[in-house]
C-alpha cells in the first residue's frame, strides 16, 4: 500500500529514509529529534555538524549510521503560532522537499514523523491532513511506499466531530446479537435478480417489468462475471485510466496487475473494498463487487460500518477513510 498510517517509534522502521523533525541547528533536540540521534549514534551529529544548519521547510540529508535507515533526512517545520503565518505551506515544503531528496536518492521506502506536532504546537489533526495532502500527491505520480509514523495514540486525531459522528453511526448500526431484519430482507430481494425496489415486506416475486432482450442477457452476464472483469468494465464505465484507479484506491501496481492479469484474481477484502472507493461505486455496487470476490458488509463489522459509514456520504478519499480507519483501530484500505 503505497501510503500506510503506523504506529511505531520512527527509530524502529525498517526503510530506506527516516524524516527528522529537527530544529534549524541540526544539532538535536528533544522529541524525534532526541530519538534518532540517540538511536544513530554520535556519527549522526558529527555529519551534522558539517551542514551549516537548515532553514524551515527545507530538508537536509545524511547517513543513518546505527539505524536500519540507509538515510535520514533532516527537516525543519514551521513554529505553530495562529494558523496565518504561513505554517501551512512551510509544512507543505517539508514533505515535499523531504520527498523530492528521498526521490533523488533512489528510496522506495520512507517513514515520516507527523512534523510540527509536537513541540513545534501544530494543531495534530491539521498537520496529519497536510502529511496526507502532500504524500498523497506526490504518490499519484511516484513509486515509492511512505509511512507515516504515528509515536502515541493520543497524539492521533481526525477532529473531533468526525470522531463523535462515527462512533455514533457505529452505535446506531454495530449489530452485536440481532440480525437486522429489514437489512436481510433487502440482501435477499437484492439477491434475486429484477427484484423490485419497494422493500416494505419478506422478499417479493419479481414485480418489475423484464427488461429488454439485450439488457436482460447484460445483466445475466454481469451475474458471472468475476471481481476482476467487473472492475475492468467499472474503471472503463467510470472513464478512468488503470493508473488512476490504482493509486486512487492506494495499491501498488504490481498487486493491480496481478488482478488485472488473473480473471478470477480473489482480492483481499480491504482491496475489494479500497477499489469500490476508488470507483465512487453506491453502496449496492460496493456489495455487488464485495460479492464477486467472496466477501459481504457485515453489521458485525466495525471496519465494514465506517465504510458504509463514508459511502453513503458520499466520501470516496481513501486516506480520509483510513484515517478514521486508524482512529477506531482497524485495519486500513488497501492494506
Ligand atoms: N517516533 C515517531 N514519532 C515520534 C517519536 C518517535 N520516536 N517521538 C516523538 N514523536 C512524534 C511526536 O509525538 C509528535 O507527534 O513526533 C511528532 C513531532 O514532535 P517533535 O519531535 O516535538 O517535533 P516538532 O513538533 O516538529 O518540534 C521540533 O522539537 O525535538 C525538538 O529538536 C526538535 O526543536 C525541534 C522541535
Amino acid at each position: 500500500m503505497p501510503l500506510e498510517i503506523v504506529r511505531n517509534d520512527i527509530t524502529k522502521m525498517k526503510v530506506d529514509a527516516i524524516v527528522n523533525a529537527a530544529n534549524s541547528s541540526l544539532l538535536g533536540g528533544g522529541g524525534v529529534d532526541g530519538a534518532i540521534h540517540r538511536a544513530a549514534g554520535d556519527g549522526l551529529l558529527a555529519e551534522c555538524r558539517k551542514l551549516g544548519g537548515c532553514k524551515t521547510g527545507e530538508a537536509k540529508i545524511t547517513g543513518a549510521y546505527r539505524l536500519s535507515a540507509k538515510y535520514v533526512i533532516h527537516t525543519v517545520g514551521p513554529v505553530y503560532v495562529d494558523g496565518r503565518s504561513n505554517e501551512r505551506e512551510l509544512l507543505e515544503s517539508c514533505y515535499r522537499n523531504s520527498l523530492a531528496m528521498a526521490k533523488k536518492k533512489g528510496c522506495k521506502t520512507v517513514a515520516f514523523p507527523l512534523i510540527s506536532s509536537g513541540v513545534y504546537g501544530y494543531p495534530k489533526d491539521q498537520a496529519l491532513k497536510v502529511a496526507v495532502d502532500v504524500i498523497g500527491d506526490f504518490l499519484l505520480g511516484n513509486e515509492m511506499t511512505v509511512y507515516i509514523v504515528i509515536f502515541d495514540k493520543a497524539s492521533f486525531m481526525i477532529g473531533e466531530k468526525l470522531f463523535s459522528d462515527i462512533a455514533q453511526y457505529i452505535d446506531d448500526n454495530y449489530a452485536e446479537e440481532h440480525t437486522d431484519h429489514c437489512r436481510e430482507r433487502m440482501r435477499m430481494n437484492r439477491a434475486m435478480p429484477f427484484a423490485s425496489e419497494a422493500l416494505d415486506s419478506a422478499p417479493m416475486p419479481c414485480q418489475c417489468p423484464m427488461p429488454p432482450e439485450d439488457e436482460l442477457s447484460a445483466k445475466l452476464k454481469r451475474m458471472d462475471e468475476s471481481f476482476s472483469q467487473m472492475l475492468l468494465r467499472k474503471i472503463d464505465e467510470k472513464g478512468m485510466t488503470d493508473a488512476q484507479c490504482y493509486k486512487k484506491a492506494n495499491i501498488d501496481r504490481k498487486l493491480f496487475s496481478k488482478i488485472r492479469s488473473d480473471v478470477n484474481y480473489k482480492p483481499s477484502k480491504p482491496t475489494a473494498i479500497a477499489f469500490a472507493i476508488s470507483l465512487e461505486l453506491s453502496l449496492t455496487e460496493t456489495e455487488d463487487m464485495l460479492k464477486k470476490a467472496g466477501f459481504a458488509l457485515s453489521r458485525s463489522n466495525k471496519f465494514d460500518i465506517i465504510i458504509e459509514y463514508f459511502i453513503s456520504r458520499g466520501i470516496y478519499d481513501v486516506f480520509e477513510i483510513n484515517k478514521a480507519l486508524f482512529a477506531f483501530d482497524q485495519s486500513l484500505l488497501g492494506a
